[in-house]
């Protein structure tokens, strides 16, 4: 199943809507990642069979076979996209293509099978359209979307599966962070990714291998861990979740290079173009700790974000790691060259303000 005209996806007839004003209720305030929506979108693949049998059916849990190879071996993937309620009472989605890619070259580099993108994309649309009342409204809020594959076939031996599960769900959601700056811990102790490894995969192993220098960014008071590169444990490489720039004093901005231990964020791409159309000069260049924290004393870094697409442009306010504390522009995040590149993507991504680079859809 290859071509975007085989994609008749089952409607399952026995849906149980959450009714009207409950969902009122839940769109007022959805937080992240805890309230969803009514359907999901599933894709099976077999060996010899290829990928078959989509579906939209009602949320569900999902049955799986303790021998799933995923619950062993880790083959696991995902992505993060979002749609929006544009001001013309239609839906708008950022750059879905660029999700499409993204989820088939993690699917190569964990040896499983692709999805084919319009096969993808298909599913996410399908989803959308039969959950759009989903879509909350509001300057923050959207619909996050996470499709994901996992590995089921039932089998202990070491090797790609020859089944995999796809599944796209939605998730009515605000703010990723509750507002204002965060915080940021650097973490010295752990890596996220070494050369040669997934660090450039959206695989769920990758978030697993952050959370325990998470949970020390928590206990250290900060938000969020930003990781050092693995072979030197010197170059500023990617947070938690989200990408990282910097910003100097002469409004150059400084991001790390991808380089296969980083992930290729959608936010991050778009950021480098806006601010080259702005007329910013960009590097993707390594950028030291000890650097970094050389120009925070001599005031040329003045702003520093985090980007996503659950976080969009969050501004970063303090940094602390063991060689202390920096406090970044106003500390508050209230930064010139972050809100105008934030205000830009935001305004690009509702369908608000003119997309000159074709990213919505
Ligand atoms: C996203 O930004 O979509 C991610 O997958 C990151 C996660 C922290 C929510």
């Amino acid at each position: 199943m290859d071509s975007a005209d085989n994609f008749h996806f089952t409607l399952s007839p026995h849906p149980a809507p959450v009714p009207a004003a409950q969902r009122a209720a839940l769109l007022a305030d959805p937080g992240f990642g805890r309230v969803f929506t009514d359907h999901m979108a599933v894709v099976r693949y077999k060996e010899g069979q290829g990928w078959h049998n989509p579906t939209i059916k009602a949320r569900a849990p999902i049955p799986l076979d303790p021998a799933a190879a995923v619950l062993h071996y880790a083959q696991e993937i995902f992505e993060g996209m979002k749609a929006y309620r544009a001001a013309d009472g239609g839906v708008v989605m950022f750059r879905p293509d660029a999700n499409a890619r993204r989820f088939h070259q993690s699917a190569e580099r964990m040896a499983m099978a692709p999805i084919p993108d319009a096969l993808f994309l298909e599913a996410v649309r399908q989803l959308v359209r039969v959950d759009r009342d989903w879509i909350p409204e509001g300057a923050n809020a959207s619909l996050y979307l996470r499709p994901f594959m996992i590995a089921n076939e039932a089998f202990l031996g070491v090797k790609p599966s020859s089944e995999y599960l796809f599944i796209v769900i939605a998730s009515p959601v605000g703010s990723y962070f509750s507002g204002g700056a965060v915080s940021v811990w650097v973490s010295e102790d752990y890596t996220r990714a070494a050369p040669g490894g997934t660090g450039a995969a959206k695989c769920g192993g990758n978030y697993a291998a952050s959370l325990l220098a998470q949970r020390e960014a928590k206990a250290q008071g900060c938000d969020q861990v930003v990781f050092l590169d693995a072979v030197e444990h010197r170059w500023v490489e990617e947070m938690g979740g989200m990408n990282i720039f910097f910003v100097m004093d002469d409004g150059s901005l400084v991001t790390p290079p991808l380089g296969g231990t980083i992930l290729p964020g959608i936010t991050r791409d778009a950021i480098l173009t806006l601010a080259r159309d702005r007329g910013l000069a960009v590097r993707e260049e390594p950028y030291s700790i000890d650097q970094c924290y050389a120009d925070a004393a001599s005031g040329r870094l003045k702003e520093v974000f985090a980007c996503g697409t659950a976080a969009v442009v969050t501004p970063v306010g303090r940094l602390r790691g063991q060689r202390g504390e920096i406090v970044i522009g106003s500390g508050n995040g209230a930064d010139p060259v972050t809100e105008s590149l934030r205000s830009a993507l935001i305004g690009i991504q509702r369908g608000q303000l003119p997309d000159p680079h074709g990213w919505v859809q």
